[in-house]
C-alpha cells in the first residue's frame, strides 16, 4: 500500500511518513523525516563542550597545566639527566674493599705508577705536600667509597689530583683498597703527623 507523504494525521498527532515523524516542512515535494540526534550523542557533545571550557581555562587562563611545547622539553630535559647519570656511574664498580693479593698488588704498582709517592711518600707516610695514608686519620673519610671519591675527584684547591680522566674506576677501586689494607696501619718510619679525624 502506498502512504501519501505529509498525510495528515488525525487527533493533532504530528504528521508522519511511513510510520515515522516529519518535519513538517516541504520543497519541491520532498520532505524531510524528523531524525533526531540520538540522546547518547547529544550527551557526548555537551560533554566535549565542558571539557573543552575547561581545558580552555586551565591551559590557557590560568596556565596550570604545561602545553606540549612545555611537556616535551620537560621530559627532554628529564632524558638527558638521566642520560648523564647512567654516563656517569656507567662502569663504576660496587664500593667494597679488594682483599685479593691480584688487586692488591696491582693497586701497589698503581700507587708507584701514577707517582702518589711523589706527594704522599714511597710508604705513604706523608711529606710536605700529602698528607699520611697509612694512619687511621683521614680528611676526607676513611670508608672505601671515601678513598675512591678523593682519588677519583681529587681535592683540587689543596693540590690532590683528580684521577677520574687517567685510571679506571677498576684500578682506582684497587689503588683505593691498596691505601686501605696494606699501606694504612703500616707504621713506616718519618710518618707525617695525623690530619683529619681518627676512623676507627
Ligand atoms: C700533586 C700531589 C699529589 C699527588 C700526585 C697525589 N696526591 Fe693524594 N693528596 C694530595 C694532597 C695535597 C691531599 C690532601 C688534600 C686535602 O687537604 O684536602 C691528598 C689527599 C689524598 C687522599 C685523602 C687523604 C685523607 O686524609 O682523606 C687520598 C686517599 C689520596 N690523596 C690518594 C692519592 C693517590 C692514590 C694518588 C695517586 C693515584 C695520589 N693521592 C696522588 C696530593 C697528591
Amino acid at each position: 500500500m502506498e502512504t501519501k507523504a505529509n498525510e495528515t494525521v488525525a487527533g493533532g498527532q504530528k504528521p508522519k511518513y511511513d510510520g515515522k515523524p516529519i518535519i513538517g516542512k516541504e520543497f519541491d515535494g520532498i520532505e524531510e523525516l524528523n531524525n533526531p540526534v540520538p540522546p547518547w550523542l547529544m550527551w557526548l557533545w555537551y560533554a566535549s563542550i565542558i571539557f573543552s571550557a575547561m581545558y580552555f581555562v586551565y591551559y590557557h587562563v590560568y596556565q596550570i597545566g604545561d602545553l606540549q611545547e612545555a611537556e616535551y622539553q620537560k621530559q627532554m630535559a628529564a632524558a638527558s639527566a638521566g642520560i648523564e647519570e647512567s654516563r656517569e656511574n656507567a662502569g663504576q664498580p660496587e664500593l667494597v674493599l679488594l682483599t685479593s693479593e691480584e688487586d692488591l698488588d696491582a693497586g701497589e704498582t698503581i700507587f708507584k705508577e701514577k707517582l702518589c709517592a711523589t706527594c704522599h711518600g714511597q710508604l705513604g707516610e706523608g711529606n710536605a705536600i700529602g698528607p699520611n695514608l697509612t694512619d687511621k686519620y683521614w680528611l676526607h673519610g676513611g670508608t672505601i667509597a671515601d678513598v675512591y671519591e678523593v682519588i677519583k675527584e681529587g681535592v683540587p684547591a689543596k693540590g690532590m689530583t683528580p684521577y677520574k680522566d687517567q685510571l679506571s674506576s677498576e684500578k682506582i677501586l684497587q689503588v683505593a683498597s691498596y691505601i686501605l689494607e696494606r699501606l694504612q696501619g703500616s707504621n713506616p718510619p718519618n710518618a707525617k703527623e695525623p690530619q683529619g679525624e681518627a676512623v676507627e
